[in-house]
């Protein structure tokens, strides 16, 4: 059959399906996507599709066929700063690849891959330019010789381009890439595949055949295997005839969506506008699948990169004019465009858009102030942003270093880093000598935070249960104006009948609540004049300014407490009943 009449592929989905028969047809067992969350402490994410099969290479599991093939969601996040500025660098990608557990290896894998991308994908012998491991002759051999290539379109490469690891430790091995020449009318001399608006590389062949210890020694692994990677993104950026990989059908409609909050036109827009449009296309699709696969924002770790990219995603639709939340929007039009293949994300629906709303809620108010603080900065004319400064607003203010850093850029101001490291080891130094029970990253922004309050007037000694005003919430480090269902939460109250640990003595336990929200408060701290209610809601949703009613309850188990409250709920005499019910307990 000639290539004429052959369907051309072009959709994303088209390129996956393809790609997936092509392999299945050559007995490869189709393996679907596992989880961003590694099962592998050595890396924090799914960066590759081979880490799902990392132990089968290394012999300390067995294969699940002789060969496999997967299109495996990935995330990478050590490009951050080229992504949305780069065609092609993304945090979330797609990587379509070929495995061989001690099966087929080089011969094959070169020669698939050949007939995959001519074949199938059809792109013609001029547009392709492969590289070699220098020490690699015998691949260099297969291309020239079996396959044909002329030997001016093979590029030897070393090390650092043509030895591909998934970290300084483990399975690894010389590769060989393919890559896209878009501009062939330059010719054959004097090719750099490191100029990016040329060439791309879009098929890495690895052929994995050592083990790296941790002195850097290699061993060989007990059998020769392969691992391929193509990038779904980069194939669609080439299939499609696209300017970058953003333009493509797998993030354009998020961007359109963008566009279409932010009230602009794409095309016509200024090169800042793209790059953030860009920005928040891609990690939008990061942001989704991080959170239906189980991770939550947070300071540490993966919940650290989740925040961080909702965060950027927040300031960039800032910079676009958008002042109203809008990542909930832009997440559905994420989910609808992936949810076919990746039906996780239609069921975890509700728990993404939940999570991204709390989250930017929390960012925007944090960022308005912050904003403020570096708007004045700025116009001061300084040229350096103190270390001091540039903790204060991470500390206080949420402000992540990176985005001071990006921001001061931006105005071409630099940061003294040093200066911020500094700061940033004092606060564990005083973190460590601290001690109490709230997250003690937390107390350097708490202790600016609390002089903000009133006193709270304590009415504990004249009666168990009062009624008492919402005065602040805090959400790990920041202030917020409302929290949700399952989050551990500071609260300040106008008054209070909870006692407040100081001086060695312990807090109040007990529960606030009101007719629709119901916080378990497991410890009260004092901090200077206010007591902070520190409890998890339990049901509901809290608010800023909403009145509620507290309950301690120092002796009363809690399932007992539960039923008091039921009979509060039927509004019966509480506060004499409630006494009597503790007299009884206390005797
Ligand atoms: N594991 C190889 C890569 O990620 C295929 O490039």
């Amino acid at each position: 059959m000639t290539s004429q009449l052959i369907k051309k592929i072009v959709t994303g989905d088209e390129i996956r399906n393809a790609f997936l028969k092509f392999y299945s047809e050559k007995l490869h067992k189709i393996i679907p996507s596992a989880s961003l969350i590694p099962d592998d402490p050595t890396v924090m994410l799914t960066i590759a599709g081979m880490l799902p099969f990392k132990p089968v290479f290394l012999g300390l599991k067995e294969r699940p066929s002789k060969r496999a093939t997967s299109s495996q969601k990935c995330i990478r996040t050590n490009d951050i700063e080229n992504v949305g500025v780069t065609a092609r660098h993304h945090t979330f990608f797609e990587m379509l690849g070929n495995f061989s557990f001690g099966d087929y290896f080089k011969r094959e894998a070169i020669q698939w891959a050949w007939e995959l991308v001519t074949n199938i994908y059809q792109l013609s012998v001029e547009n392709i330019i492969v590289s070699v491991f220098h020490e690699d002759e015998e691949s260099a051999k297969i291309w020239r010789d079996e396959i044909g290539i002329h030997p001016d379109r093979i590029v030897k490469l070393g090390e650092e381009d043509n030895f591909w690891s998934s970290g300084k430790t483990g399975p690894c091995g010389p590769c060989s890439e393919l890559y896209y020449d878009f501009d062939p009318e330059k010719g054959l001399q004097n090719i750099d595949l490191e100029d990016g608006d040329r060439f791309i590389e879009f098929y890495n062949l690895v052929f994995m055949q050592y083990n790296r210890d941790l002195n850097g020694n290699l061993t060989d692994l007990k059998s020769k295997n392969i691992d391929t990677g193509m990038g779904l993104e980069r194939m669609a950026q080439i299939l499609q005839k696209k300017q970058n990989n953003y333009e493509t059908d797998l993030i354009f409609p998020i961007i359109k969506k963008i566009c279409e909050i932010a009230n602009i036109d794409y095309f016509s827009s200024d090169d800042k506008n793209k790059i953030s449009l860009k920005i928040i296309g891609d990690h939008t699709r990061a942001v989704i699948h991080l959170i239906s696969d189980g991770v939550a924002a947070s300071n540490l770790g993966r919940g650290y990169i989740l925040r961080r990219l909702i965060r950027r995603m927040v300031r960039h639709g800032r910079l676009l004019g958008i002042t109203n939340e809008f990542l909930p929007h832009i997440a559905t039009v994420g989910i609808n465009l992936m949810q076919n293949n990746y039906p996780d994300l239609k069921n975890n629906n509700d728990l993404i858009l939940n999570e991204i709303k709390i989250e930017e809620i929390r960012f925007r108010e944090t960022l308005e102030r912050g904003e403020k603080l570096l708007d004045e900065i700025i116009s001061s004319g300084q040229k350096l942003i103190s270390g001091f400064k540039a903790f204060e607003l991470y500390d206080t203010y949420g402000f992540p270093l990176e985005l001071t850093v990006e921001i001061a850029e931006e105005n071409s101001i630099s940061v003294d880093l040093k200066g911020f490291e500094k700061e940033m080891n004092a606060q564990k130094e005083r973190a460590k000598a601290a001690s109490n029970n709230i997250d003690l990253t937390l107390e350097g922004s708490l202790e600016r935070e609390i002089d903000l309050f009133n006193k709270t007037v304590f009415n504990g000694y004249k009666s168990l249960l009062s009624e008492a005003e919402i005065k602040g919430i805090f959400l790990d480090s920041t202030l917020v104006k409302e929290a949700s269902e399952g989050q551990k939460v500071l609260i300040v109250l106008d008054q209070t009948t909870f006692y407040g640990e100081s001086g060695g003595q312990v807090g109040d336990i007990g529960t606030i609540f009101s007719n629709d929200v119901e916080v378990l408060v497991d410890n009260v701290m004092r901090k200077k004049n206010v007591f902070l209610h520190h409890g998890t809601i339990k049901k509901g949703k809290l608010i800023l300014d909403k009145k509620l009613r507290l309950m301690f309850a120092p002796l009363i188990e809690l399932r007992l407490l539960q039923i008091i409250q039921l009979l509060i709920y039927y509004n019966l005499h509480l506060n004499q009943l409630l006494m009597k019910v503790l007299d009884k307990k206390v005797h």
